[in-house]
């Protein structure tokens, strides 16, 4: 299905609204939670404003669904030597001994997820960190899901998110994350979004 995402006319119209906006607030909550030079995946990455933010401190990956977002960062960034890879959050491949990371950071990604698929990421993010490593993930407050533009905009609560990352591992039948912090803060609006930081158990 086409969806705002998936034209380079959409990715431009995002990027321009985007303008001014990043998540520096939250890479440096990420920064209090793992040394400088740790490897990160970040998921959704989008035009790369954070990945070019995140590779100040990191040894970061990127990576987003999107051939439009991709092909937009490799001609604009071609040069950084940074790796940008086609994934999505639900479906993060194989974990690779040899790829884990020490944390997996998403700015306003998640809430594209239906419930299914944001189990299925709870699942697959786990699989790919070191142990005791970090997740630093940023949502949309409230409690609407709608449809805009072929993409699912899934809002959630503090709480809904506490027991959607609380809840017991489908295969272990233990818990798999120990939230550590849910806060909220303003992006468009009051208050508008929460910053999730969890720690694989
Ligand atoms: C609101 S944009 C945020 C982009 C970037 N993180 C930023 O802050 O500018 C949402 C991003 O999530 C990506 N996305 C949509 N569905 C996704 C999925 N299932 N898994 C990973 N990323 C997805 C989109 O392609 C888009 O780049």
């Amino acid at each position: 299905m086409v969806s705002i995402y998936s034209t380079d006319r959409g990715v431009e119209e995002y990027v321009a609204m985007c303008e001014g906006q990043d998540g520096r607030a939250l890479i440096d909550r990420l920064c209090q939670l793992i040394p400088v030079g740790s490897k990160v995946l970040e998921l959704g990455s989008g035009p790369g404003i954070d990945l070019l933010i995140l590779a100040e401190f990191f040894s970061v990956t990127g990576s987003d669904p999107s051939p439009a977002f991709r092909r937009r960062f490799a001609r604009l960034h071609d040069d950084e030597g940074i790796d940008y890879l086609d994934l999505g959050a639900q479906d993060l491949g194989v974990a690779d001994p040899a790829h884990l990371y020490a944390a997996i950071y998403s700015n306003k990604v998640l809430h594209h997820l239906s419930p299914d698929e944001h189990q299925a990421t709870l699942v697959a993010q786990r699989r790919l960190l070191t142990s005791g490593g970090v997740v630093v993930h940023s949502y949309w407050c409230g409690q609407n899901v709608e449809q805009h533009g072929g993409m699912l905009f899934h809002q959630y609560t503090a709480d809904a998110l506490e027991q959607l990352w609380q809840a017991n591992d489908t295969v272990s039948g233990k818990p798999a994350w120990t939230v550590l912090d849910i806060t909220a803060y303003s992006e468009l609006g009051f208050e508008d979004s929460l910053c999730l930081t969890a720690r694989a158990t």
